[in-house]
């Protein structure tokens, strides 16, 4: 297979999850496996919308790499988003579609061997990434534990519904998912007990366990009400996973820091960028090849040298342009898809000069401060600049 990032893929099967979902299943015209890790994401490269370049998104996989050669993007309507709707009301079994080849650090490494517990929070869309990475825990971790507490508004918005019914009756004692629903078409059952059967060390019950369903808004004390049932097993242990609206992760992640659970337990996927993570990178170290962010008023037009596929291309960026708008304006083929600092499509890494960075989501501490950058987000802060993308 070549090494471009970019594919090719035909629109196999449409499957409608809700009234405002679907999930496209898409597989390349000879049927040759492309690599994934569960929980990464495709870039959609869709012509639509009046912009220059067709439109890119991204979309996690809902699919597992042993879902092969089939990917599959599962898509919720946007109120007034131009590719979320292009697709919803467009796509057709038969079409191509163009894409970039699965990226993100949203996954998990599975080991067969392995006996973990994982706690995987989602509301609406954000069930996506968590669906691929619970569904390859179970297939090969027969000792693993998943729970799923998943928001939406009722029964009907709930994507994958069914599916997740079936995971649960096929790994009964194994995994079980917590609804909650800020406003149900039906009444709310008591929970209790879920915890202690699927973390406190007593006996898996042999049947499917009924569907655990509880009122109200997926916040903190909604998820410190669920997981307090929890008896034996200490929360620091268990391993978690968050994708939904920033404001559910802000709660989930204070619900967990109470609970004491170690920052490095805690995995996030954010789909719309939040306001205070540019903030975040002011706390990186000044110093060559590192970021600033905290420096907006040193922006100003500046060359920054890119290094590409063995190509050096020097570009002129512009103070109300990022480095990516520039290089693309040059015409030069960077990779990129969220353009929001989110999904690192368009790392690279900063060998020389600062770059101010507004938004630093998609990248760790540990890639800030081994000098990595987003190009979509950068602007370089002194003449100095050279960036290698990967
Ligand atoms: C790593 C990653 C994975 C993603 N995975 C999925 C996925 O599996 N399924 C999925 O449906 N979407 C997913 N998204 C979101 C997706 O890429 C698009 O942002 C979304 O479809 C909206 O695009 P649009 O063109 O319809 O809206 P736009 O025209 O780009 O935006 C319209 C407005 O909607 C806001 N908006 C954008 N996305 C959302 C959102 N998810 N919820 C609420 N408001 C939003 C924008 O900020 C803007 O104000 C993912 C995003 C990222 C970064
Ligand atoms: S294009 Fe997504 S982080 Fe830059």
């Amino acid at each position: 297979m070549s090494n471009s990032p970019y594919l090719t893929l035909n629109v196999v099967e449409l499957t409608r999850e809700t009234a405002d979902a679907i999930t496209i299943h898409l597989e390349r015209a000879d049927r040759q496996p492309v690599p994934s890790q569960p929980g990464q994401f495709l870039t959609l490269i869709v012509p639509c919308g009046s912009g220059k370049r067709p439109e890119r998104r991204s979309y996690s996989l809902s699919s597992t790499p042993a879902d092969a050669p089939r990917l599959s993007v599962t898509v919720k309507r946007v109120p007034g988003g131009l590719v979320s709707n292009h697709l919803l009301d467009t796509v057709r079994v038969g079409q191509t579609i163009e894409a970039m080849a699965p990226l993100g650090n949203f996954t998990t490494d599975t080991n067969p061997q392995a006996a973990r517990s994982l706690v995987l929070i989602g509301a609406g869309s954000g069930i996506t990434p968590l669906m691929s990475i619970l569904k390859t825990v179970l297939q090969q971790e027969p000792g693993s534990q998943v729970l799923l507490v998943y928001g939406n508004r009722n029964e009907e918005t709930t994507i994958f519904r069914e599916q997740l019914q079936r995971l649960e009756q096929q790994y009964a004692g194994r995994f079980q998912v917590e609804h909650v629903f800020s406003q149900p078409k039906q009444a709310a059952k008591p929970s209790g007990g879920m915890f202690s059967r699927l973390f406190g060390g007593g006996t898996p019950a042999p049947q499917p366990a009924a569907e655990h369903q509880h009122t109200g808004r997926l916040n903190r004390t909604m998820l410190l009400r669920v997981l307090e049932q929890r008896h034996r097993a200490p929360a620091a242990q268990a391993e978690y996973f968050m994708c939904g609206p920033e404001g559910m992760m802000a709660e989930a992640k204070a619900a967990l820091e109470l609970l004491g659970v170690p920052a490095d337990r805690i995995r996030r996927e954010s789909f719309v960028a939040s306001a205070d993570s540019a903030e975040a990178a002011a706390a990186q170290p000044d110093g060559h090849g590192t970021v600033l962010a905290d420096d907006k008023d040193e922006i100003s037009a500046r060359k920054v040298t890119i290094q590409y596929e063995g190509t050096e291309y020097v570009v002129e960026v512009q103070p109300n342009q990022t480095m990516l708008e520039a290089a693309l304006d040059q015409d030069i083929d960077l990779p990129y898809s969220c353009q929001a600092g989110l999904c690192t499509a368009c790392r690279g890494k900063c060998l020389t000069g600062k770059v101010h960075l507004d938004e630093r989501e998609g990248l760790s501490d540990r890639e800030l401060q081994q000098g990595y950058v987003l190009m979509c987000v950068g602007h370089p802060l002194t003449d100095d600049v050279v960036i290698e993308i990967d």
